[in-house]
């Protein structure tokens, strides 16, 4: 099988390093628009150099980003190529425009990277779903904010130092918002719960709040408390539709997520038959990563692509009611239930409420107690 890569970063550059030996795959043409020089692959910074070029039957798309990342796949599946992709920004923000164009043009799609990394998260979770319904899906799926609520709370960093360190060992994205704002982590769930669901989840309905306001008052309060603070997704069918959402949780000390170190993954579906799965890995860096993309590859290659039904344009809705602790802005005080230093627990408040009302005050940490 020929390829082309687009992008030659961290994920293309270990995708080149992992196939270069395989007889079966090969990498012909790499889009990179820095001066590269490759001994068995032309480097170009054409993209009709590859969709043009009939001998690539697959396009591996690895640049990140929206644009114009979306059109190249776009233009590639028109053309009748194959596509394996990691960006699960991608993937999210147009699955309900990807999946059917796929469909239509009989080419086969595979983004087992976008999530988890080096994890086989989606391709196990596409597997489940064939069997059993999937009741929920989430968990840590970012490395660099378990990396920072690690540290504050195991070696007692501010939250500064943390994140210094996190983007010096390479964890953060290129900008540490992604991360830290949760943004990462949003994109992962909705495209889990897309697959797990058969649906297109509306981004804009997932609420998300990220870990960029913790301090280490609120992580001296949690450990106090019996608590860690982990930044965790959840999907899940609820009587009234999908539940969704992202946001910093309390788990108890002991759990199995209070126990991830450093910047590892811990990714969980509850399936009717099944009951909990979970993953557990690295779900970041160059190796792991390019390791599912090859795998992406060697199943095109055999004819399996992706995977879930596509059920059509889905509104998330958060009615449900969780306990949380605020800290940073006036929480109201006819709905605190009690004080934790400089932060208080609040009376029960569903998560679309809680999330409107931090969006109003952008300088507050919040983070759920789990249930
Ligand atoms: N920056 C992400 C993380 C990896 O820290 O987990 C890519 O999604």
């Amino acid at each position: 099988m020929k390829i082309a890569l687009l992008g030659f970063g961290v994920v293309g550059r270990g995708v080149y390093d992992l196939t270069k030996d395989r007889e079966d795959i090969s990498v012909s043409k790499v889009l990179c628009l820095e001066d590269v020089t490759l001994p068995d692959a032309e480097v170009t910074r054409n993209f009709r150099d590859i969709v043009e070029d009939e001998t690539i039957d697959t396009v591996v798309e690895c640049m990140g980003g929206l644009h114009p990342a979306f059109d190249f796949v776009r233009e590639a599946v028109l053309a009748g190529k194959n596509i394996v992709t990691s960006n699960k920004a991608l993937v999210a923000s147009f699955y309900d425009e990807l999946l059917p164009l796929v469909k239509e043009k009989g080419v086969l799609f595979r983004c087992t990277a976008a999530v988890g990394g080096g994890i086989g998260w989606l391709s196990e979770l596409e597997r489940s779903r064939r069997a059993q319904k999937i009741l929920s899906v989430g968990g840590i799926m970012n490395g660099t904010c378990n990396y920072i609520l690690d540290s504050m709370t195991r070696l007692g960093l501010g939250y500064d130092e943390a994140l210094k360190q996190a983007q010096s060992l390479g964890y953060a994205e290129a900008k540490p918002a992604t991360d830290v704002e949760g943004i990462d982590t949003w994109h992962k769930i909705i495209l889990s719960a897309n697959i797990a669901f058969g649906v297109s989840l509306e981004k804009e309905t997932v609420p998300v709040s990220g870990i960029d306001k913790i301090a280490a008052c609120d992580v001296e309060q949690f450990t106090a408390h019996g608590y860690v603070c982990k930044l965790l997704s959840r999907a899940e069918q609820g009587e009234n539709g999908i539940r969704a959402f992202v946001q910093p949780t309390l788990v108890k000390q002991g759990s199995l997520e209070a126990a991830v170190p450093l910047n590892f993954n811990l990714i969980t579906f509850t399936g009717a038959a099944s009951d909990r799965m979970s993953f557990y890995g690295q779900g970041a860096g160059r190796y792991p990563t390019a390791y599912n993309v090859v795998q992406d590859l060697v199943d095109v290659l055999a004819g399996r692509g992706f995977y879930a039904p596509y059920g059509g344009k889905t509104e998330a809705r958060n009615d449900g009611k969780l306990t949380y602790y605020v800290r940073g802005a006036a929480w109201p005080e006819e709905e605190t239930a009690e004080c934790w230093g400089q932060g208080v627990i609040t009376k029960k408040v569903s998560v679309e409420k809680m999330h409107a009302w931090r969006k109003d005050h952008p300088d507050a940490f919040i983070a759920a107690l789990a249930e």
